[in-house]
Order: structure tokens, then sequence, then C-alpha cells
């Protein structure tokens, strides 16, 4: 065991997070979002886990090729759609679903041997990111069915959904329920946040990402209220215990100074692991069967942790970045940043080992 950075990617956890989607939301069908990496723990594992979804959703056509390789079941939806005309032949070879959601992708179509595609459509309904506007979905199915392409459902995203009480999700539902009026076609508008605090946006489908990792996707409410269990825990090691006198600091920038004498661990992690180099002093690590805190600034190779006078601590120990004790979304919120951005952000170097 040379690396000392891992990442204990937990299938178990990853099953129950899908548990507590279809509690959730049992009418509806859940295409399980496993873009980037599958969320940084590894595409492949978290497909084989999450085998009891419905469908596969990721975000660029290399990701959907490598997941058909690997699974010849799952229909695969490919959330960004396509933007160059080479795209389509692997689509159809292997029976991925795009997302069309701009004229550009239908004239594309237009001049491609494209008949037998099976798509979804997307509307914008207020995201103004990707989607044709709601009004134009009539013309857009018009369009598709005269080049013998299939819609199987139409999606929306929205833009404010981890915030409960922000009225905006249900003006985009709205929207997007006055889109969809006349059409006998599945539905689909709600992630993570939507489908735990917005039941309406439950429709026929749902497209959960961050809760199947086991985080919370939602402003006030943490992991344990919404029963989720941390998919990754991100370990390393102490290398080293040193005595830092009142008054010293500790790292670049000299930022933080111990304001009595202090124990200091130093922890092999760092912003090369993929550790948030924004992460203050006092962001929460477990070491030693308790909460300590970072001091100083994160380098790339190593982090600081002032230590309890009465902790035993010793080189060689286990410390938690995140995991079960310390949940990443903490971590996240203390960074500035979000717990999709540091679980997509761990690095190649680190050691991903799963278990269950
Ligand atoms: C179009 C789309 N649907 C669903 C999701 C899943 O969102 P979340 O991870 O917040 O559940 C994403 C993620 O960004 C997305 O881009």
């Amino acid at each position: 065991m040379t690396v000392p950075v891992r990442a204990l990617i937990d299938c178990h956890a990853l099953r129950h997070n899908l548990n507590r989607v279809r509690e959730t939301a049992p009418q509806s069908q859940v295409m399980a979002v496993i873009k980037a990496d599958g969320y940084g723990h590894g595409i492949a594992v978290v497909a084989d886990a999450l085998a009891g979804a419905d469908a596969f959703a990721v975000a660029r056509l290399d990701e959907a090729v490598q997941l058909r390789g690997q699974d010849s079941e799952h229909d695969i939806c490919l959330l960004s759609g396509f933007y160059l005309r080479d795209h389509v032949a692997p689509m159809r070879q292997h029976r991925i679903h795009p997302v069309v959601h701009c004229y550009e992708q239908l004239a594309l179509l237009d001049v491609t041997q494209s008949a037998g595609l099976a798509v979804w459509i997307k509307l914008d309904t207020g995201m103004n990111r990707l989607g044709f506007p709601a009004a134009e979905l009539d013309r857009v199915c018009g369009r598709l069915s005269q080049q013998g392409i299939l819609v199987i459902g139409v999606m929306s995203h929205l833009a404010n959904a981890d915030d409960p009480d922000d009225g905006y999700t249900e003006t985009q539902l709205a929207r997007f329920l006055a889109g969809t009026r006349d059409r006998a076609l599945p539905r689909s508008i709600a992630n993570s946040a939507a489908l735990l605090a917005w039941p309406g946006t439950r429709l026929e489908w749902v497209r959960p990402g961050i809760m199947l990792y086991g985080c919370s996707p939602l402003k006030n409410h943490d992991e344990d209220e919404l029963q989720l269990r941390p998919a990754m825990t991100l370990t390393s090691r102490v290398i080293a215990v040193k005595s830092v006198q009142r008054g010293q600091p500790v790292g670049y920038g000299s930022t933080w100074r111990a304001e009595r004498d202090t124990r200091v661990a130093i922890v092999a992690c760092g912003y090369g692991d993929g550790y948030p180099r924004h992460a203050p002093s006092g962001t929460p690590v477990w070491l030693g069967g308790r909460r300590a805190g970072l001091v100083g600034r994160v380098s790339m190779d190593t982090l600081a942790v002032a230590v309890d006078d009465d902790a035993a601590i010793a080189v060689g120990d286990e410390v938690e970045l995140w995991g079960r004790h310390v949940r990443v979304t903490e971590v996240a919120q203390s960074a500035g940043t979000i717990s999709y951005e540091l679980l997509c952000r761990v690095a190649a170097r680190v050691q991903r080992e799963v278990v269950g």
C-alpha cells in the first residue's frame, strides 16, 4: 500500500441511495445520472452498482460509448446531445439516446442517416442554457417525425431546485407542464433536489445525480436528515507530527499562526490529490476518532491539522478527509464550492478501492 490517498467507493451506499430515490418517487422511472466518470466515483463501478436504475444519463458521447461497452441493456441518454455530423453514426450504432435541444442539431440530422434514432427533446423553461422554447415542442416533434426519428421523452432542467424556498422552480414547472400538455410523451424535469423537495416535479422520469452519491442537494438539509449514505470516503495518512510554538506560522503565506503551543499533524493529501486549495483553516477532518480542523494553506501534497493535546496521534494514522464522519458537503461549503466539484476533481493519483 504505497499510495497514501485512497478513495473508497461503497457500492452498498450507492444502492441504498438509489432506494431512497425509489422510496421518494415511487411512481417515476429513474434515469441515474452518472456523467463525469460517475461524479468522480468511476463510471464502470457506479453503473454496475446502480444496475437497478431504469436508464443512465451521461454528458459526453465518449462516456456513452464506453458505458455501452459494459452495459448492453440500459437505455443511455446523452444529456448534452451532439454537435457534429460524425456523432450521429456512433449514436445509432450504440443505441444512445441524445438530447435534442437546438435547431442546429435538427439540421445535422437532416443530412445524415439518422432514421431510427431515438431522442429526448429538451425544453428551456428558464435555465437559459440548453433547450427549445416550450411553445415549439409541436414544431420540433413534427420535424423529427418527418426524419423517421422517434421521440421518447421531453425534458427540462431546473435552475434553483436546491432552494426549497425559491419560487422559480414552480415557475419553471408550470411552463414545462403547459408546454408538454398536449403531448402524450414521458416527461422529466427533476434532478435530486427537485425530486426530494418538489413533489410536483417527479412526473414519469426523475434524473437524480448527486443524491445517488450520498450528498444532500438541498440548502439547509443534511445527509442524515435525507437518509443518504456517502458513496466515497477519501482517506490519507499522517506523515509527521510537529509541535508548533505559540506565535509560529504554518504553511505557505503564513496565513495561520498558533495562538498557543499546538501539535500539528501533517497529512499526505493536497490539491494535487483533488483536495480544495481554498479550504480555509478550520475546515473539518476526522482524525483519531474525533473532528479536527485544518490550519494554514493546503499545499500540493500535504495539509496540516491542529490536534488536541490529549489526542494520541502518530505517524501512519489514518485521516478521513471526507466520508461518513465529515461529509463532503461540509468540506465543500467551507471551501466555497459544492460537493459535485470536489467529487469530480479527485485526482488520478488517488487510489480507488471498491467495496460491496
Ligand atoms: C440535465 C441534467 N439532469 C440531471 C442532473 C442531475 O442533477 P443532480 O446531480 O443535481 O441530481 C444534471 C446534473 O447536473 C443535469 O445536468
